[in-house]
């Protein structure tokens, strides 16, 4: 795991978005995974840039984001599907056609969980995969627990999750308590995987998946067995490392 240290976001936006601009410049039909969140906003800000200056091209893009909560339709301002369109999809030129969100209103989630997997296979698998962490380690929404998770499955959100989620919402009674996110497994198989984290708040959570033991009580732990990680940090959330 190569871990890099920055100054703050805006450095680590643009540091994560060379890594993307690379890829799709030398793959013009990468297959991109995407996380919403604080983390990514400025790596997709600067995407943005660098297709208005005409330097990528996403026209033959295909992107898998990693998790969507359930109930919230695609209309909804705090669905992630919402937050994307927002944040990326409206800047740049990937085809909506080419764009999947695990569905949050499927009526079979288990269903919705093992197509969405297939989807990903079927396209070729994802080239590279943008992360952001979790408080408490978590990744897309694997939480802490007694097993990895391996494919695209439905999760129910943790406390600390709901509290960490409670800003983007009138009150934690608004946040949903379920989501469906793709399993660690499902992530592993990324060729190459890029993780920022920012902030003091994340600082245990780096170190537990930095230097501490591969364990599913620290869901990110699991990165130090992937052969192609980057964690772009700043100073406050790499302080303990
Ligand atoms: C979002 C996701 C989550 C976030 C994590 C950090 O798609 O999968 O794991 O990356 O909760 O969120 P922020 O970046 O808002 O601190």
């Amino acid at each position: 795991m190569n871990v890099k240290v920055y100054k703050d976001a805006q450095a680590i936006g643009e540091a994560a978005a060379s890594i993307f601009a690379g890829q799709v410049i030398a793959k013009p039909d990468s297959i991109l995974g995407l996380a919403t969140g604080s983390s990514p906003i400025p790596t997709y800000t600067r995407l943005i840039e660098l297709h208005k200056q005409g330097i990528l091209d996403f026209s033959q893009v295909t992107t898998f984001n990693l998790d969507e909560y359930l109930g919230l339709t695609h209309d909804h301002p705090q669905s992630y599907y919402y937050f994307m369109q927002e944040n990326l999809f409206q800047g740049i030129n990937v085809p909506q056609e080419n764009i999947h969100v695990p569905c949050g209103t499927a009526q079979d989630i288990d269903n919705e969980g093992k197509n969405y997997d297939n989807m990903i296979a079927q396209a070729g698998g994802i080239d590279v995969q943008i992360l952001g962490i979790g408080n408490n380690g978590h990744i897309a929404f694997n939480e802490p627990c007694d097993e990895f998770p391996m494919g695209t499955h439905k999760v129910a959100l943790t406390q600390s999750t709901i509290e960490a989620n409670t800003r983007f919402f009138e009150n934690s009674d608004e946040v949903p308590r379920y989501a469906i996110s793709m399993g660690i497994g499902s992530i592993m198989k990324a060729r190459q995987i890029i993780l920022v984290a920012t902030g003091a708040a994340k600082a245990q959570a780096v170190y537990g998946m930095v230097k501490g033991p591969v364990t599913p009580q620290c869901p990110a732990s699991v990165l130090q067995l992937h052969p192609n990680v980057t964690v772009f940090a700043d100073e406050a959330a790499a302080s303990l490392l």
